[in-house]
């Protein structure tokens, strides 16, 4: 059984350790001492480092960190090749989730995803490769997932995206309600149910928000329009 540390650095942004009884892995790493500490307090070898996408603030962690552990890192076309991590005999999971940028990567384990800035808990990413059909095909892949998969991101956007939902979606005022009193600053996840019912980047399909894309003009007849188009409100 792996378990999954979240670890808050800089303004908002996440990393996160993967560890088995003896190793552990870590993505983006920019909180350095604290996973540091962690390591010497559980007695843990770190093996790899590891990134959700190349981004600077994901990234900043990587070199303080090898240089203090002599872990290994893998870049994204290593990872993307080998399909996954053996961490104490148990297998990471690697998928590629392209759309805020090319080479963006989940991390999958028991029912546990880290998603980086592609699906972020109340919003997802920023489509910077400008490519919104893999990012549309990313968001499709990450909703085939079982309701209860724990959604962990790159950062903690959940207040101004909750404030965001409240704006394109009043009629959802329940829902949303609902996920903030859920939220917790100290360990910031969610389910896929969770995001499925307040998320409004991954309700382009529900008909309060295709009623709106209607009313300010934007076009709604396929799933790509609607998905382009939930993204214009923002
Ligand atoms: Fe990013």
């Amino acid at each position: 059984m792996l378990t999954i540390t979240q670890f808050r650095y800089g303004a908002d942004n996440f990393a996160y350790l993967v560890a088995g009884p003896t190793t552990a892995v870590a993505i983006d790493p920019g909180a350095t001492e604290a996973i540091l500490d962690y390591l010497t307090t559980h007695g843990l070898a770190l093996s790899h480092v590891v990134n959700t996408h190349t981004h600077a603030d994901h990234t900043s962690g990587n070199t303080p960190l090898i240089q203090k552990t002599g872990a290994m890192h893998l870049d994204f076309q290593t990872l993307l090749e080998a399909g996954s991590l053996t961490i104490d005999g148990e297998k990471l999971l690697i998928h590629h989730t392209p759309g805020h940028m090319p080479d963006c990567l989940t991390f999958e384990n028991q029912g546990c995803l880290i998603t980086g800035d592609t699906l972020f808990n109340g919003t997802v990413g920023t489509c910077f490769s400008g490519d919104m059909e893999s990012f549309l095909k990313s968001i499709i892949f990450l909703l085939t997932f079982p309701n209860e998969t724990l959604i962990y991101a790159g950062h903690d956007y959940v207040a101004e995206s909750m404030a965001f939902a409240r704006i394109i979606e009043p009629e959802n005022e329940a829902e949303i309600a609902a996920y903030l009193a859920r939220y917790s600053s100290d360990h910031v996840v969610s389910t896929l149910a969770e995001e499925k019912r307040a998320n409004p980047f991954l309700r382009f399909n529900e008909k309060n928000l295709i009623a709106t894309m209607k009313k300010r003009g934007l076009p709604v007849e396929t799933e790509l329009q609607r998905w382009l188009s939930v993204m214009e409100l923002y």
